[in-house]
């Protein structure tokens, strides 16, 4: 069964000021295709935290597909995709090119996306923008692929 991890970057959800939308978002849509919730995580926006979450998801848990959800923008506090390369091995540009690309069409904020994609060993890894519409909106578009490249990476 395809694995799924899910990281939640956000400051707020971490201490507990926030309740997580996002994540179970994207939880009971993959659910909802048959895959399988290794994890969800919310993390606090510090890049070693993020890292190291993205690393065991991946090398421990063995995870097919990472999402992250948050953390994409412009603000100070906005490091996901710099963590997030601090662990890929190959990008995969064209996935976060087909989210920007489709969610430009609903909305000319999606250029603020810093979004990347790539993988590290036998895990793709997506960066997700943070609102749960952004979140549905994206996962319409790239989840059928992914399960191709899966079936190729693996
Ligand atoms: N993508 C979709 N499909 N729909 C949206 O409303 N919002 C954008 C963008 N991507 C949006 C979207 C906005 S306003 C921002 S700032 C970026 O995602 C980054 O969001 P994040 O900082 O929550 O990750």
């Amino acid at each position: 069964m395809r694995r799924v991890g899910i990281i939640v970057a956000s400051d707020q959800g971490a201490k507990g000021l926030r309740t997580d939308e996002s994540g179970a978002l994207i939880r009971s849509i993959v659910e909802e295709e048959g895959f399988e919730v290794a994890k969800l995580e919310i993390v606090s926006d510090d890049i070693p935290k993020l890292r190291d979450a993205l690393i065991e998801m991946a090398d421990v848990l063995g995870c097919h597909l990472i999402f992250t959800t948050g953390g994409t923008g412009f603000s100070k506090r906005d490091n996901t995709p710099e963590a997030t390369r601090l662990v890929i091995e190959r990008e995969c540009p064209g996935i976060v090119e087909a989210m920007r690309w489709s969610s430009f069409q609903k909305t000319p904020k999606a250029m603020l996306s810093r979004a990347i994609s790539g993988i590290r060993g036998d895990s793709i890894i997506v960066n997700m923008p943070g609102s749960p519409k952004a979140v549905a909106e994206c996962m319409e578009v790239i989840l059928d692929p992914l399960k191709h490249g899966i079936d190729i990476l693996v």
